[in-house]
Parts: C-alpha cells; sequence; structure tokens
C-alpha cells in the first residue's frame, strides 16, 4: 500500500488493480458490477483490518493440546453509506462473519453536490467496536465527512474508511476533517469533473451496482 497521508493508503495489489479496471468499462453489466464490487469489498476488508487484535487460546489438535490465536472478542461493526456501500458488506461479512452492521444514508444534491442524511442505524453500543465504513466513491468527500461526523456524534472511535475510487479533492478534504480516521482507497483518480463526477471514475456506482439510472 503507498501512503498518501498520514492514516491514508491507496492500495496497489494487483487483483485489486485489476478488478477496477473491470469496474470503470462501461460495457460491464449490473450482475457482473456488483459481484466485483463485492470481491474488491472482500480484498480490501483483508489488507485493512490486518491490525485486528489477536489472543491466544488453547486447542487440542489430533496430535496434542497447543495454544494458538483467533481474533479478540467480537467487536467489529461494518457501516456502508447508502446505497453504493452495500456493495462492498457482503465481501467484508464474508471474512468477519458475526460483525454487526449498521446504516447511514446519504445522498448528494444534483445541483448542489451538498450531502443529505437521511437515515442512520448503528449497533448499539459502538464505542469499544471498530467501524469499517464502506463507500465505493469518495468524490468531493462531503458523503463521508458527514457520516464519519455521525458515526462520532454516536461514540464511535475507531474507524476505518473503505473506498474503491476516489479524486484527490476528496481524499484531501476526509483526511482534514478527520485526521484520525484509517482511509482504504483502491485507487486515487485524476480530478472531479463540472457535475462531482470522478474522472476517469466508473459512473453512477448506485445505479450501477442496483441497475437503476
Ligand atoms: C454517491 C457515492 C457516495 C457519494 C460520493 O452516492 O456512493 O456516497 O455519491 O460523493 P461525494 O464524495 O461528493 O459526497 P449518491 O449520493 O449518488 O447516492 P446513491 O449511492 O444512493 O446513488
Ligand atoms: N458518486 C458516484 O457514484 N460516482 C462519482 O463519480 C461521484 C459520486
Amino acid at each position: 500500500m503507498k501512503k498518501v497521508y498520514e492514516n491514508v493508503y491507496e492500495m496497489e495489489h494487483p487483483l485489486i488493480q485489476h478488478k477496477i479496471t473491470m469496474l470503470r468499462d462501461r460495457r460491464t453489466g449490473t450482475n457482473e458490477f456488483r459481484k466485483i464490487v463485492e470481491e474488491i469489498g472482500m480484498l480490501m476488508g483483508f489488507e485493512a483490518l490486518a491490525d485486528l487484535p489477536l489472543e491466544e487460546v488453547e486447542i487440542e489438535t489430533p496430535i496434542e493440546k497447543c495454544m494458538s490465536p483467533v481474533i479478540a472478542g467480537r467487536k467489529l461493526a461494518i457501516v456502508p453509506i447508502l446505497r453504493a456501500g452495500l456493495g462492498m458488506v457482503s465481501g467484508i461479512l464474508a471474512l468477519t462473519p458475526t460483525a454487526k452492521v449498521g446504516h447511514i444514508g446519504m445522498y448528494r444534491d444534483e445541483v448542489t453536490h451538498e450531502p443529505h442524511e437521511y437515515y442512520c442505524k448503528l449497533p448499539n453500543p459502538i464505542e469499544e467496536r471498530t467501524i469499517v465504513v464502506t463507500d465505493p466513491m469518495l468524490a468531493t468527500g462531503g458523503s463521508a465527512v458527514d457520516a464519519v461526523t455521525q458515526i462520532k456524534e454516536h461514540g464511535g472511535k475507531k474507524i476505518k474508511f473503505l473506498s474503491i475510487i476516489a479524486a484527490p479533492e476528496g481524499v484531501k478534504r476526509l483526511h482534514e476533517a478527520h485526521p484520525d480516521v484509517e482511509v482504504y482507497i483502491g485507487h486515487i483518480d485524476r480530478c472531479l469533473n463540472d457535475a462531482a463526477y470522478i474522472c476517469p471514475g466508473l459512473g453512477d456506482a448506485g445505479d450501477r451496482i442496483f441497475g437503476t439510472k
């Protein structure tokens, strides 16, 4: 992984880069797109959770008893930003099936590009949990900043933000607003266009995952 800022990392894994290229391709249909978002969610989750704490437990192999590590506690929460963040959840849940799942609903105003929150339901209590926030797109950064603020207002402390494609503007804005949050990005693209879409990007992630227009 490449360090972009303190706590901000861009993925360099070839499998992630390959799958992002498939997502970008306008010919990739909904079914395949959804599957690839899930796979990237798993690969990014694998990297982002490399610091999960372990504890030793005693087990008995067919040969003898031994001490061996397991993930300590059951203290993980996955929080997708609706809608598109939902696409990454099943990939991470495949790695951590006992994680709780919260939801934050945000939509961007098409004209102002400002985020509006319409739903928030988080695991309670959330203070002790490592919280993995998912959203495939980090564009202006408005949705990400507001979602993290909301999670902190509910008591969230250890937050990791996973995004598949980001614009440099959004990465900077999220980092400056929440420097304590670990941010993992599949690829940082060139810029935003006048409609605040990421260039070259992949288009509208929510529409491509759910087959809407
Ligand atoms: C998209 C995307 C992010 C947001 C990014 O969601 O999934 O949540 O835009 O843009 P920003 O960084 O400029 O805030 P959208 O508002 O289109 O909602 P949807 O997922 O329901 O389609
Ligand atoms: N949201 C998307 O889905 N795509 C973008 O490029 C920007 C915001």
